[in-house]
């Protein structure tokens, strides 16, 4: 990862939940990579076995309650659970997650469904593969309407500690902020990125959405 992109996750702190396949291998990438250190990792799951051997390989801090781990107000907030479970995580944390910016990896899970479901949070959905596992997977980035530039390229940035990572076209739908704005946090409780490379403040053309 380049030098922009560590600055980007710089004092970042990111809560996953989910700590399965895809969860566990952004929680040891973030760390194996350099990225971020171990205390910065935050990650929740029902099953302790997974979060344990995941502390012990990474140094992460675990919770077996999602509720208990968002309440430390994470900047970023992946959602790593199956598909069929996300709609009871987003219904149970949409309060939760107002002001975050929210990683969705979700297959299938749609931008316009998740901002719907998460009206307060920046939203960017990443489908990733899985040689992330690996750290030489490649992720495709799409930001939602609510995110800004400044959000998807702490997205990229740390997609990039997994492999390749590339930001596409953003979201088709209605923006609710300007889609060049370097979006600020709605809530000041949450800690979000206050940097921003030139590259992610450029004008960059509208194209259709791909998701
Ligand atoms: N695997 C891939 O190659 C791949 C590629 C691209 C995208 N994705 C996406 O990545 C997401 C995760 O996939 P995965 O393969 O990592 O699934 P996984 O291995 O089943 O991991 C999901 C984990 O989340 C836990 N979980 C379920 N509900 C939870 C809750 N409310 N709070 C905390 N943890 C909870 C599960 O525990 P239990 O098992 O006890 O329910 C499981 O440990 C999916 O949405 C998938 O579409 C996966």
């Amino acid at each position: 990862m380049s030098d922009t992109e560590k600055d980007l996750l710089e004092g970042q702190t990111v809560a996953i939940i989910g700590a399965g396949s895809m969860g566990g291998s952004i929680a040891r990438g973030l760390v194996e990579s350099g990225a971020l250190p171990g205390e910065q990792v935050l990650v929740c799951d029902h099953n302790p076995g997974k979060l344990a051997a995941l502390a012990q390989q990474a140094g992460v801090r675990t919770f077996s309650s999602s509720a208990e781990m968002l309440a430390e107000k994470p900047g970023i907030v992946v959602l790593a659970v199956k598909p069929q479970v996300l709609a009871a995580v987003l219904e149970q944390h949409a309060a939760d997650l107002d002001g975050a910016l929210v990683v969705s990896i979700a297959a299938g899970v749609t931008l316009a469904t998740l901002e719907a479901a998460l009206p307060g949070a920046r939203v960017v959905r990443v489908m990733p593969n899985l040689p992330v596992s690996v750290r030489s997977g490649a992720s495709a980035i799409t930001g939602g309407a609510s995110a800004g530039e400044a959000d998807v390229a702490t997205v990229q940035a740390l997609f990039a500690t997994l492999g390749s990572a590339r930001s596409g076209a953003r979201s088709s739908s209605t923006p609710r902020v300007r889609s060049w704005a370097v979006r600020r946090p709605t809530s000041p409780s949450w800690s979000t990125p206050s940097r921003a490379p030139a590259s992610a403040r450029a004008c960059a053309p509208r194209t259709p959405a791909r998701w």
